[in-house]
């Protein structure tokens, strides 16, 4: 049974309401969703447009787990909306770029960010933000992007029929994770990788990685293969092949 769903018309950022809430001591489990956010947040302090017509949700919950172990929930994410994708643009056209970009033909479709913080009572508090270009492509993107509207005949779903086909899969990936670890999730998101075995770089705070994306590690780093034969673990940052 999925999370209540709380809806606002409008709001700054569905993450940032997560946190005020988790800062007042609520753990979830709960939906926040927006129909629009002024002040919609990406990875690594970009903004996120988010023009009605897309969605913008955040999953607030409490965990157990260490922070780097709960750090893997955004893999769950990308698995959930890498459903919601096949559904409206067909599976063949979806994959999932390290760490964490939901793709549609190669292009970042989708973002996942996830902001957590502990509790004074112990425990951690996951904010877990998804947001889906439904019907949009970012007018101000740094790196080409695209819609689910742009590769669908039909209109895409409403943010709030999106929301519920992707809290449906988000739970059962949640479900499975919290289970049996994160063998299978990094298994399914292995069989959906874009760019395994392809050059590619890793653009790391200060740096630059050259390599050969070869997979992902058991906590989900990625394994780059540098030209000297080494690998490198990639913890963090992003990684762009050709276009993507
Ligand atoms: C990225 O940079 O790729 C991550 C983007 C995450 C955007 C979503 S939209 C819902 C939630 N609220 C936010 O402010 N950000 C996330």
């Amino acid at each position: 049974m999925s999370a209540p769903i709380l809806a606002f018309d409008e709001i700054d950022s569905t993450n940032a309401e997560a946190r005020r809430r988790a800062e007042a001591g609520e753990g979830g489990p709960l939906w926040i969703t927006a129909l629009t956010q002024t002040a919609g947040r990406g990875r690594r302090g970009r903004d996120w447009e988010s023009p009605i017509g897309n969605l913008a949700a955040t999953y607030l919950c409490t965990t157990d787990k260490s922070a780097a172990d709960a750090a893997q929930v955004s893999f769950v994410a990308a698995l959930a909306v890498a459903e919601l994708a096949d559904a409206c643009v067909g599976a063949e056209r979806v994959a999932l770029k390290w760490p964490n970009d939901p793709l549609v033909m190669g292009l970042k479709a989708s973002g996942i960010l996830v902001e957590s913080g502990a509790f004074a009572a112990g425990g951690l508090w996951l904010a877990v933000g998804i947001g889906v270009n439904l019907a949009h492509s970012p007018v101000a993107a740094e790196r080409p992007a695209t819609s689910f509207a742009e590769h669908m005949q039909a209109a895409p779903p409403k943010p709030r029929e999106a929301l519920d086909l992707l809290a449906a899969a988000f739970d059962r990936w949640l479900t499975r994770w919290q289970a049996e670890g994160f063998a299978p999730i990094a298994a399914a998101w292995t069989a959906r990788a874009h760019g395994l075995g392809e050059p590619c770089v890793a653009r790391l705070p200060g740096e630059e990685v050259h390599g050969v994306a070869e997979g992902l590690d058991p906590d989900g780093a990625l394994r780059l293969r540098l030209d000297d034969g080494q690998i490198r673990r990639i913890t963090a940052g992003d990684v762009f092949f050709g276009a993507a």
